[in-house]
């Protein structure tokens, strides 16, 4: 029985009213079409994201950055996933939702994984968890799994390894890394990954990756030929106000839009022509009050 049918809910075969489900994430590397899945951190987002029929949402721990302002993703913590993915959950009614495994929850020990990918399932509401590695956590990922848990693998650009890789760069260069990282995909699918997202490597090593292993690849920075795409969504927006990797599409301009916004109400409150009478509630003459 699948999820949105019988007992879950009324069965409907239209993809874009039912639940996306991890086992349907994994058969799209054979059947199609590409999985898309862009990141969200809170339940306004979600609900702008999950209404335009992304097949998933990924509660990043780029949050670390794009919410809290910081450097890097390493001081995010478990509470924060949780609480992020509570409030994003509200929000989505159809895509799959993933949740990252912030950093120093899940390296110490397999145990220490499953605890915490438990945590973020029951606490923040995901339904899959992502950790980055490839060799080294595949037998943390198979932990995770056994207890029945969907896991999303993430190799190439690794950012919580960002100060061992020496900043943000482009992995994967050269036949040595290539080999590596094509070794760390196959781990990950060993142990049961259902997918795995490729960061900042180059396209011809991102196909080679798609082609050696059996589940789909979701690509940022990894050319065309991924079974995936995934984007930060203040980046696709354009909401950032540095100038966005070269691997992003600003497919709209909302920073810019905001910022013009936020001008012209200064500017009408300033002018006295903010709040004008179709903004103003109308006094209830007998009893000298408001009305709605
Ligand atoms: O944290 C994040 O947003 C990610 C994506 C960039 C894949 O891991």
């Amino acid at each position: 029985m699948r999820y949105g049918e019988g007992m879950y809910g009324p069965a409907t075969s239209d993809i874009r009213l039912r639940k996306v489900t991890a086992p349907e994430i994994r058969a799209r590397k054979a059947a199609g079409p590409k999985i898309t899945m862009i990141t969200a951190y809170d339940y306004t987002m979600a609900r702008l994201v999950d209404a335009a029929g992304v097949d998933v949402i990924l509660v990043g721990d780029s949050l670390g950055m794009i919410v809290q302002g910081e450097p890097h993703t390493l001081g995010v913590t478990l509470d924060e996933m949780c609480y992020h993915g509570r409030c994003v959950s509200r929000g989505v009614q159809r895509a799959h939702l993933v949740g990252d495994m912030p950093f120093m929850s899940y390296q110490l020990s397999p145990t220490q994984a499953l605890e915490s990918a438990g945590r973020l399932v029951q606490q923040g509401r995901y339904e899959s968890v992502k950790l980055e590695g490839g060799v080294v956590v595949a037998e943390h990922v198979a932990r995770i799994v056994a207890a029945g848990i969907p896991v999303v693998g993430h190799v190439g650009l690794t950012p919580q390894s960002v100060h061992a890789l020496g900043g943000f760069r482009v992995q994967g260069r050269g036949e040595e890394a290539e080999i590596r990282i094509i070794a760390d995909a196959r781990a990950l699918e060993e142990a049961g990954a259902f997918c795995i997202v490729l960061e900042a490597v180059p396209p011809c090593l991102a196909k080679r990756i798609t082609e050696a292993v059996s589940v789909p690849t979701i690509g940022i920075g990894a050319g065309v030929d991924c079974d995936g795409q995934v984007l930060v969504c203040t980046d696709l927006l354009g909401l950032g106000l540095a100038p966005p990797p070269k691997f992003t599409k600003r497919f709209a301009e909302l920073g810019a839009a905001a910022v013009a916004a936020f001008e012209a109400y200064v500017q009408e409150v300033r002018a006295g022509s903010f709040p004008g009478p179709e903004h103003t509630y109308k006094a209830n003459s007998n009893a000298g009050g408001t009305t709605a």
